[in-house]
This record gives C-alpha cells, structure tokens and sequence, in this order.
C-alpha cells in the first residue's frame, strides 16, 4: 500500500519533468526557470536513492550525461552574410548615394538605379545548392558561422530540394528569409510572443517533424558564394530565383531616383498593416551587379545597400530621475527613467541623453515632461521637453565631475580630428581599476562580435563579477563551475552548456582576439586591419615589448589617435596582466592570409594627386581586391608611389631618394590589365 502511494508520488514527478522537457526542448517555451527544473531533476534522482524499487526511461537518471542541447553543429559561411546600415530619413538616402557617386568618381553618365525590397521581419538563412540539389541550411549565426539547420529548413515547402533548370548554377548560396504569415501566427499567439519569435523558435527545433507543423515561409533575395551564376543585376537575379521555383517578395520595385524611392516607401508604409507578413523598413540595393562589385563592402555592411527603416514611433512621457551609466571605455551616459510608456508597442522606460552637452542644449530635467522617440533597434531618445509643463522649482541637471563608480576626476578629450573638445565626459581612470567600466570590458569581450559566447550575457556577467567569480577577462576561462551549479538559477544542465561554449571559445581569430580587448578607437573594422597587417598576436605583445609602434604607422587606415590609444593601452599594467594571462589559456590564430594569389600580392601602393575617373576609395579597393595594401608614407617599405594631378612634390622627391618606382595612373592601370 505505502510502496504504491510512494510509486504514485514518482509518477507524478516524472510526469512533471516530462512535461518540462517538452516545452523546454520541443516547443522552446521553458515553464520554469533552470533551479526549479534541477530541483525536480534531484527530488526524482533523491527518491530513487530512497526507494530502490522506483525506475521510469525517462528518470534524469537514465538520461545520458548531459550532452548540451540546443546546440547545433556551426559552419563557416562562405562568404559572410552581412548586416545592412540604416536610414531614417530622406538626407540619410541623399548621403547614402552621394556616398556611392563620390566612390565611383562622380562618373558622368552614371545612372544610378534601385532594387527596392521590403524588409521582411523574419530569420535570414543561407541554402546551399550543389549541381542543383539542396545540400545544407545555415542559420545566419555571427555572419561568418551559421548553424546547421538543414534538416528544419528542408520541412520549408517554399524551399525547393532539387532544380533541375539548365539556368540554374552549378554552385550557389541561396539567401533569403525565413517568418511567418501574420495570419498564421493567429493560431500561435499564445505560444510565442510574436511572428518574428515563432519563426526563430521553430527553426530552432530539435526535432525537425515540430517545425514541420508550424507553417514557415521562404522568401529569396540574395545570394552568397556562387559558380556560374548568370545575372547582371539584382533584377535580373529576382526573375531568376522565380523562373527556378523560388518565392520572391510582391512588392519588390526597381526605383530609379530618391524622390521615387521615398513615394514607394511611403505607399508601403501606408499599406503595412495590409500585408500579411511583419516588414520593419524598405532595402535599397544598387541594381547593377558591375557597380555592387566596384562598390564592395565596409566592416560588414555592403556599400551599395542599406535599410531604411519605417519611421519612428514616439511618445510622451515624464522623467523621473536622470541616472549616469558608465561604458567600457569610461564614457559617461545619462540616461532618463522615465515613466513607463507603451512606445509602438513596446514598453519604455529608459530612454538615451546622449551626453553632457545634449542635456545642457535641450536643458533635460529631472520631473520634465518629454518626447521620447524610438525608431527601429535604435535606443528611445529625447526628442524635446515641454517648458509648459515644467514645474517652477526645478533645476538645471548637475553633470557629475567624479566618476560615480570609482571617484575618480571626469574629463573631456581634446579630439585631434575634429580639433574642439569631445561631447562626451569620461572616468579618467584606466579600465579595470573602475568597477563599471570593468564589468562593461567584461561584457564586450563575450559579446556577440568579440568572443560570441554563447549564453553568457550582461546578466550573467554582472552576477558573476558581484560573486566575485570574475574580475579580468581571463577569468570567464578558469570558472568554478562547482560553485556556479550551486547558485540559484543554475543546475548540471546549464552549467554543461556554458562550460560547452566557453570551451569552443579557447580558440579565437587574431582579429575578433584584438576587438574583444576593447581598445577605445579600436572598432571591428580596425582590428580586422590591424590583424591583417600585424598577422599575429606574437607581433602585436611585440609592438610594445620594444616600445617601437612604427609598424602601425604605415597602416592604411590606422591613425594618431588609434596609436597613441593602443600605447595607452600597453602602458596599463593591468591592460599587460590581462593580456598575458589571456595569451597563456588561448589559442589566438593568426590572420588567415588574404588572397594572396593576386596581381599585386605583397606589394605596397601610395597614391598622390588626384585620380582621373576614380576615388581615391575605389582605387584602394582595386588593390585590395588584387592582395595589394595601401600605406600612408613614402618609405623604403613603399613599392609604387601612383601619381595622379596636382602630386604633392615632396612625396615624389622623397620617392625618388628612396628608389621607389613611381608610376602614373595609367601605367599603374595597365599593370591590372
Ligand atoms: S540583403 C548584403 N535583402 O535584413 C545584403 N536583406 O540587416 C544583406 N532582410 O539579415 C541582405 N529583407 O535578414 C537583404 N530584401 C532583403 C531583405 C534583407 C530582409 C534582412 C536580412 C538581413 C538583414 C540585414
């Protein structure tokens, strides 16, 4: 009798852990959080110590170590899937193609035209096509490795598995997005919070048959790395990607000038609630491939295109206190706690002041009444205070002049470009000696672009270092996990994963090694120049061990105030401490080399003058593009001074003194055929 009550008990549990399983693995809807799910996981395995009689397949007992789930197999993209850069306004689309016109020279007769695309809100993934069979299925993942999600996107009826056309090429990257019809997503309201989620979720499954019954869409428009894709234009591409069996967006529009492409997106605004799937702005690609191709990309956004976004959304709102936040680089942000307001549907109660100067010039108070604006994934910002209602006996908003972290002086920088002094003040303590602004290193060296590890994100950081179980970077690599699994929040299952991510981290690009180390003036794309030029940290801990930093002077792109930053860093022993223990526990690659195999491989250009037909831009590209760099110096290390109109004299005299060959453009043009 006792024994079948104490059975019933365990029944009961198990049902439970099955119950939590299921929507933890299968519908990506975890019931409760991680302690409560160990805690059943250790009630069960307790009793079964207790009652040797008790046994149930699905007992945590039975299942087999703790493999981390969720968890697919990464590919490297072939060629990376990049992010676009946004527009909101009419003068940002005039910038943009004055942009585009300047770096092809102003050629007259150029005639500019656009493939104008809505931008669905969905999950971007890449299908690979070998001689025209459906071979694997990437997730976009950090741009450069997505995940195996082959099997989940194959249960997609939009995705053809096979294409038997003559057109279609032997090899290529279909791309495209994946979501959900609105009117679909009726029926998953109470499962998912909204269409964009319920498509993630659903490609995220392990379980292939449960994506399959949820109705995902496929909608193509671009492509990746590709053989023998015959195609002019984008255009061209989208009739295409139709003729082989692809869907396309409806709305797609070829525009010919801004005030057209600001008429459409108007009309398409207008129209967003009727179309059946969630768009978020218009992309404008450049139609003609010629041009893309002549255009290339920055960091990781391609010139030729760009987003715009649909307009703002805003709201009225009270400040309730005005609060400094500190970054990584010691910038002092205020930012206003405002009164929480639904914002385009989404609640706000932070929203941006930008820095000292923006609060003095709007004169933001606390208990102000303002207009809060927040436009796309861009941070909710004050728009304007409404003096009406301000109350009499409020006063003008005193910027601290100590750190509020660790105390120490607040400065404004002299910029060296700009030639006036910054906006922005700053803790003018070095890194890691300010609590704050160590925390927020902490955060950007595990964030996505640095070391991407995932599952651990601010929360956790922060948690972390109030237990003290991190202080310096090196320390996310020597966690106790012992103690972690003991913290609430936290069972054998979740500590596997994140020990499973960190681990997969140990081994690190030169380049995303550099970023992580959150060197103030050191963006993504200067690390990605300074690891292409220095090839390895070796050469990098050298640059400071000899106290000679002249190998950064030559390098296109690096300037006075990123050097003179890189030596602040190494001067900061804490900075030295932190690298070397770094060095010690990773393994940083060296830049892979680029391609190498180019008509100007390992030679170095200058130019001087102004180029006929070209930007000096697209001339840089061009010997970019042929394994060619760029310096900034006449020295014995320049291979060809290229002289163009109005040469500065001294840079020729110079050259001659060193020998180096001096070439006009269009000799130097001959020379790439
Ligand atoms: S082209 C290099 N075309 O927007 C070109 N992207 O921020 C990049 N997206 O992750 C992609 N509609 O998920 C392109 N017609 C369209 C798009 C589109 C939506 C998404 C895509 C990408 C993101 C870029």
């Amino acid at each position: 009798m006792i024994d079948e009550k104490i059975s019933q008990k365990y029944l009961k549990k198990i049902k439970l852990f099955q119950k939590y399983n299921k929507y933890y693995y299968d519908l990506n809807k975890p019931l409760v959080d991680d302690s409560e799910f160990d805690k059943l996981k250790l009630e069960i395995i307790n009793f079964e110590k207790k009652y040797n009689f008790l046994n149930h397949k699905d007992s945590p007992s039975n299942s087999v170590g703790f493999k981390p789930s969720k968890i697919f197999k990464k590919i490297k993209h072939k060629t990376p899937m990049l992010s676009l850069n946004n527009a909101f306004s009419e003068e940002d689309l005039v910038n943009f193609e004055k942009k585009i016109s300047n770096f092809l020279n102003n050629e007259p007769g150029l005639n500019i035209e656009y493939s104008a695309e809505p931008k669905i809100d969905g999950i971007s993934a890449s299908l690979l096509f070998k001689d025209g069979k459906f071979i694997t299925g990437l997730s976009r993942g950090d741009g450069k490795e997505g995940e195996d999600i082959t099997e989940n996107l194959k249960t997609i009826k939009d995705i053809p598995h096979e294409i038997k056309l003559k057109s279609f090429p032997k090899e290529i990257d279909i791309r495209g997005e994946v979501f959900i019809q609105n009117s679909d997503f009726k029926d998953l309201r109470n499962k998912f919070a909204n269409p964009r989620n319920a498509a993630s979720g659903s490609l995220r499954q392990k379980d292939p048959k449960e994506t399959q019954k949820i109705p995902l869409k496929f909608i193509a428009y671009t492509f990746g790395y590709e053989k023998g894709l015959e195609a002019t234009s984008q255009e061209d591409y989208l009739k295409r990607l139709k003729e082989w069996g692809f869907k396309t967006n409806p709305l797609n529009n070829k525009i010919k000038t801004i005030k057209d492409l600001i008429k459409n997106y108007n009309e398409i605004e207008k129209k967003r609630d009727q179309i059946d799937f969630d768009i978020d702005g218009i992309v404008y690609k450049i139609n003609d491939f010629s041009l893309q191709k002549r255009l290339g990309y920055v960091a990781n956004a391609p010139r030729w295109a760009i987003a715009h976004k649909f307009s703002a959304n805003s709201g009225i709102s009270k400040i309730e206190n005005i609060e400094i936040q500190i970054g990584r680089t010691g910038a002092l942000t205020p930012v206003a706690k405002i009164k929480p307001v639904n914002i385009g549907g989404v609640v706000v109660s932070n929203a941006t002041l930008h820095n000292e100067e923006e609060i003095n010039r709007k004169d933001i108070r606390i208990g102000d009444t303002v207009l809060i604006e927040r436009a796309g994934d861009v941070i909710p910002h004050v728009i304007s205070v409404d003096l009406k209602l301000r109350n009499k006996n409020s006063k003008k908003f005193d910027f601290p002049k100590n750190c509020p972290s660790c105390g120490s002086e607040t400065v404004k920088d002299f910029n060296l470009t700009t030639k006036k002094e910054d906006a922005v003040r700053r803790c003018s303590s070095e890194g890691y000696e300010c609590e704050k602004m160590a925390i927020e290193k902490i955060k950007h060296f595990v964030s996505k672009e640095a070391f991407n590890i995932d599952g651990f994100g601010k929360k956790i950081v922060e948690n972390f270092w109030n237990l003290n179980l991190i202080k310096f970077p090196h320390d996310i690599f020597k966690l106790d996990y012992v103690k972690i699994e003991n913290l609430e929040g936290w069972g054998k299952q979740s500590v596997a994963n994140l020990k499973y991510s960190i681990n997969q981290k140990k081994k690190i690009s030169f380049e995303k090694f550099i970023y992580a180390l959150g060197i103030r003036h050191i963006g993504l794309e200067n690390a990605k120049i300074i690891s292409k030029n220095l090839k390895s940290l070796k050469n990098f801990i050298y640059l400071s061990k000899q106290n000679n930093f002249d190998n950064l002077i030559n390098i296109d792109g690096i300037g006075e105030t990123q050097i003179n930053s890189i030596k602040n860093f190494f001067r900061n022993s804490t900075n030295l401490h932190v690298l070397t223990n770094l060095e010690k526990i990773l393994t940083v690659k060296n830049a892979e080399s680029q391609k190498t195999d180019g008509i100007f491989s390992d030679k170095t250009f200058m130019f001087t003058g102004k180029l006929s037909n070209m930007s000096r831009s697209e001339a840089k590209s061009l010997i970019e593009q042929n394994s060619g760099s760029i310096v900034s110096n006449v020295t014995k290390k320049l291979d060809y001074l290229i002289v163009g109109e109005k040469p500065t004299n001294r840079k020729i005299e110079t050259a001659k003194n060193l020998k180096v060959k001096i070439l006009d453009q269009s000799s130097w043009l001959k020379m790439l055929k």
